[in-house]
């Protein structure tokens, strides 16, 4: 693992957006793993810029999204579609028809899983974009004895309801289900960026990088892959 601590969450924003830059201009259909959460925003946010400076196009890369509520409409504020669509997808020059996320509003779910998992595997992920739980949670792979390969429907852990509550009217409107790329596909990315800001996820992030790999902790398995960027803020790495 390469792990690089920085002095700001801006400084770190930018090395972020010009690492997807470098690899976008030096492969024009790149295909990028997508992540949301509040962790990407400023990421975000330094690519619109970019590319709105004539730095970068999104033309020819395809997007896949590591996750997906169940049960809330793209329509929603609070559905990770939204939040793509507002943060980055709205703002850069991504044909629509190539920026991908699970449906947790598809009738059949488990067909849904099984039709994303079909999409990428005919187009391997350049770079997967990753932000981490309280819990070690990485897309919503949530803790538990055993995780799963490919793409599944998860029931979200209390404690991961709770820290989304925020952003809903209510714990009732908190969806108790989601869509998740499984840990197998995240971790046949060519390369992974994890990125953690802010001091409340310091001791996540040292059982992450330097406790045992375990199911219990979902991000620990990046340990055991081949090409993984680790970008903290002096916050998130204060532990280390
Ligand atoms: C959600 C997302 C994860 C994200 C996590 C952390 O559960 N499914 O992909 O990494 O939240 O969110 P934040 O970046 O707001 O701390």
């Amino acid at each position: 693992m390469n792990i690089r601590m920085f002095d700001s969450r801006e400084e770190l924003d930018a090395f972020a957006a010009q690492f997807f830059i470098d690899k976008i201009n030096r492969k024009p259909q790149a295909t990028l793993g997508l992540a949301t959460g509040s962790t990407p925003i400023g990421i975000y946010e330094n690519l619109v810029e970019r590319y709105r400076k004539g730095d970068v196009s999104f033309s020819q890369v395809t997007t896949f999204n590591l996750d997906e509520y169940v049960g809330v409409p793209a329509s929603n504020e609070q559905s990770y579609a939204y939040f793509m669509k507002n943060n980055l997808f709205g703002h850069i020059d991504l044909p629509v028809d190539r920026a991908f996320l699970p449906n947790g509003m598809a009738d059949d779910l488990q067909a849904e899983c099984a039709h994303y998992d079909g999409m990428m595997a005919g187009q391997p992920i350049d770079i997967q974009l990753l932000g981490i739980g309280h819990n070690g949670h990485i897309g919503f792979n949530e803790p538990d004895e055993a995780l799963q390969g490919g793409t599944h429907v998860v029931t979200l852990k209390q404690e991961t309801r709770d820290a989304n509550a925020r952003f809903f009217a209510s714990m009732d409107d908190v969806p108790k289900l989601a869509i998740t790329m499984g840990v197998g596909s995240i971790m046949k990315a060519r390369t992974i960026m994890l990125v953690a800001k802010g001091a409340d996820k310091a001791d996540i992030i040292k059982q992450a990088l330097q406790g045992p790999i375990t199911t219990q902790c979902p991000a620990s398995l990046l340990q055991a892959h081949p090409d993984a960027l680790i970008l903290l803020d002096r916050e998130a790495g204060g532990k280390l």
